[in-house]
């Protein structure tokens, strides 16, 4: 970047910046008049409201959506033709300049955050920029993300985990030339499947935790519903030909983590994890999704017969002490309860003991595209600790529970404080050891940028061998005990930003802190 925008962005957020760097792609920038500005070459209207959309049979659910208007730009930016209670997908390129004028019509307030982009503190919808209902904010930021699957949601202080549940949430595609150049299955042969679970009362409502005295601890267990969506769709099933086809999968269930696997026992070809392509292709048996996280997989239809199934299950696993399934009482219970006697759905109560299916694939007749994956994906620098100012003496982050609270390193979330450990220096890297030191799983997040992992400590075993720590992440899973060693680097951007569990019932607890990148 060089000072023009510097200076700019400097404006927009109000802070110094001391150093930039910028996306390689069709930047819509003006470079002239002493001053640069983004010129946004997508342009979005999007209201968070409420609506009402068919997810079970013969009822309607009252949800709260993402819907937007396309003001500007290719008619592929953004697909509205959604009948779930997803937001539309936003399609772009790296490099495009995007404007998001988000319009707030829901009675609580609220706050879009673009999980997994790399934009300034102020566009990065940290929960001190929530607006209230009627209010609107002007989300205006140049993506220069490498291709991906990234995703947005609703982050506001406390309500998170309710609304992304009511439906505030969709996908942010990134592309970019280089992965085109791969000529990877695309269109049709493209499809992201995004995982949630819910839990249904007899009317079609969806049923959250009560307001009643179990919340609290119902909450520290996080939210496990009964019926597991994939794209807002229960019973969710595609027709595929015989080909081949990338998967975009997304865990944006509160809570709740997937062990999933093919039942013809063919292994996932690997391809992408939370900030785009791996290196090499990875072969996998399973692979362990933690809420947030994504994961891309190649499967290939072509040796199928027509007629055939192939689905995609996610298997029991051991959840940890106070994991899945543990407390009777829990949303084990109230599953029971929503869905009990009613005899529609295929699933028993969810929980880490539990096998289901997530997904069906019929196979058609029809011949597919053919491809078969290049050696090398994408460049991805071999994580080098010499790199991190830190190296020494990695900072530590423990993510711990005390009684009902969860905490990280002691603390819990205050709308702008920062403690001296959570300062860091801009143009600098560092080792990050998050540990988690509690009986339940966290899965960790850090917003404002993409790192590695350099590390995993005692992996949980039940888990081993599926975990997708390779390429750039955004958020990682850490089972009880275990811990992972981080390699952040931190650029362009000065300003505060969120790090928090992703179990979206923790991040409301509080567990979530603010970190600072300074000059
Ligand atoms: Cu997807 Cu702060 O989260
Ligand atoms: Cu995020
Ligand atoms: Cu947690």
């Amino acid at each position: 970047m060089d000072n023009g925008r510097r200076r700019f962005i400097q404006l927009l957020a109000g802070i110094p910046v001391a150093a930039s760097n910028c996306g390689d792609g069709s930047g819509q920038t003006v470079r002239d008049r002493g001053r640069e500005e983004i010129v946004p070459n997508i342009d979005i209207r999007m209201f968070a409201e409420p609506g009402s959309v068919s997810i079970l049979p013969d009822r309607s659910t009252s949800v709260w959506s993402y819907r937007a208007e396309l003001l500007q730009g290719s008619s592929q930016s953004i697909d509205t033709k959604t009948d779930s209670y997803l937001g539309p997908t936003i399609r772009v390129k790296k490099g495009d300049a995007v404007r998001v004028r988000f319009e707030n019509r829901i009675p609580q307030i609220s706050v879009i955050h673009w999980h997994g982009l790399h934009v300034p503190p102020e566009m990065d919808g940290h929960p001190r920029i929530a607006i209230s209902q009627g209010k609107s904010y002007e989300y205006l930021f140049q993506v220069n993300d490498r291709a991906g699957t990234y995703w947005y949601h609703a982050h506001p202080d406390k309500i998170t985990g309710y609304q992304v549940y009511r439906g505030l949430a969709g996908l942010f595609l990134v592309e970019d030339q280089h992965e085109q150049s791969l000529g990877l299955p695309g269109g049709e042969y493209d499809i992201p499947l995004v995982i949630q679970d819910r839990s249904f009362d007899r009317d079609g409502s969806l049923v959250y935790f009560g307001q009643n005295m179990m919340g609290r601890m119902v909450m520290i267990q996080g939210f496990l519903g009964d019926t597991v969506l994939v794209n807002g769709k229960p019973n969710h099933r595609i027709a595929v030909k015989q080909g081949v086809y990338r998967f975009r999968l997304l865990n944006g269930s509160n809570s709740r983590i997937y062990k999933l696997y093919l039942d013809t026992g063919s292994d996932f070809t690997l391809i992408g994890s939370d900030g785009g392509l791996l290196s090499i292709p990875l072969q996998r048996e399973f692979i362990v999704l933690g809420p947030g996280e994504r994961a891309e997989s190649l499967i290939d239809f072509s040796s199928y017969p027509a007629g055939s199934q192939v689905v995609l299950r996610s298997m029991r696993f051991d959840g940890g002490a106070m994991g899945p399934g543990m407390m009777g009482s829990g949303p084990r219970g109230m599953g029971r309860r929503g869905m009990g006697g009613q005899g529609m759905m295929n699933y028993g109560p969810m929980n880490g003991e539990e096998d289901f299916p997530v997904t069906s694939f019929s196979v058609t007749d029809e011949k597919g595209t053919d491809f078969s994956s290049p050696p090398r994906l994408s460049g991805i620098p071999e994580p080098d600790v010499r790199e991190a100012v830190n190296r020494d003496n990695p900072r530590e982050f423990n993510f711990e529970m005390r009684g009902m609270q969860v905490t990280i390193n002691g603390r819990t979330f205050r709308m702008t404080s920062v403690a001296p450990w959570e300062r860091v220096k801009l143009d600098t890297a560092e080792i990050w050891e998050v540990r988690n030191v509690s009986p339940m799983p966290h899965p960790v997040h850090i917003h404002g940028l993409q790192f590695q992992v350099l590390k995993r400590r005692n992996p949980w075993p039940d888990f081993n061998g599926g975990y997708l720590d390779e390429g750039w992440k955004d958020t990682v899973l850490l089972m009880p005990e275990e811990s992972v060693q981080l390699l952040l680097r931190f650029r362009d951007y000065t300003g505060l930003y969120v790090y928090h569990c992703h179990n979206l019932e923790h991040e409301d607890l509080g567990m979530m802190r603010n970190y600072e990148v300074v000059s």
